[in-house]
């Protein structure tokens, strides 16, 4: 178990991708999971950056709170707060198109059928630098179906040193729920599962799993 402080950065809550100035893409990720990771965090004595999206939380107290709209201004956040971190939690709900341009004028309704042209976002995660990382990487996975290949798929392709997966789509977990129930992959092949229960208890367990693995980095 590392004794000492971590400098925890966690990305939480969704982005928003505006199509025009009053209407954006976004989903229903509330900040919760994150949150309560940065609340066990702080608990434990370690030290924590937020970069958050819109979610109406109160900032955890002692947390440095650093907040974006896009996904854009996460990524360069995330980018930014790295040289200074140990930990890096990707948890928020990163969009994964954006509108190809943002409309400078209110899209006016017609008769017609509205296309929207969308793009991917840059991948916040796959975009990390992969030789002599410094710094633990765990990512996040939101499922609806075959959790575990969909997770497993993600860990190798964004690198990730673990990666916590949860099934969103259902009402008593996941997404916006105060609970949840998540299987965390490791590179090395080995799960554990943390069964339904609150979003604190798994934060809590998750940070001592987390503090467990910081230090063979
Ligand atoms: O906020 P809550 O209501 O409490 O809900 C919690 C949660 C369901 C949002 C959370 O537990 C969760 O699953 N977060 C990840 C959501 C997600 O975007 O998953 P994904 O499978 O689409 O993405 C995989 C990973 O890539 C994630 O770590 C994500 O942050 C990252 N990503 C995604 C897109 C992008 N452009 N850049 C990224 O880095």
């Amino acid at each position: 178990m590392a004794t000492e402080p971590l400098r925890f950065l966690i990305t939480a809550g969704p982005t928003r991708e505006p199509i025009d100035p009053i209407r954006y893409l976004s989903n229903r990720s509330s900040g919760k999971m994150a949150y309560a990771i940065a609340e066990a965090a702080l608990a434990a004595k370690h030290e924590v950056m937020i970069v958050s999206g819109p979610v109406s939380l109160p900032a955890p107290e002692g947390a440095r709170v650093s907040k974006v709209v896009t996904s854009d201004q996460m990524y360069e956040a995330v980018h930014e707060q790295l040289p200074r971190c140990d930990v890096l939690v990707m948890c928020a709900a990163v969009a994964d198109y954006k509108p190809v341009k943002a409309s400078p004028f209110k899209i006016k309704k017609g008769a017609a059928a509205l296309i929207l042209e969308l793009v991917p976002t840059r991948d916040i995660l796959a975009s990390l630098a992969d030789k002599e990382r410094k710094y633990l990487v765990i990512g996040f996975a939101a499922e609806t179906n075959e959790l575990e290949e969909n997770a497993t798929k993600k860990l190798r392709e964004k690198n990730c040193d673990m990666i916590v997966a949860n099934d969103v789509s259902r009402n008593d977990r996941g997404m916006e729920s105060d609970e949840n129930e998540v299987i965390i992959f490791f590179r090395n092949g080995q799960s554990t599962k943390i069964p339904r229960t609150s979003k604190k208890n798994i934060a809590r367990e998750l940070v001592k799993i987390i503090s467990t693995h910081a230090k063979n980095v």
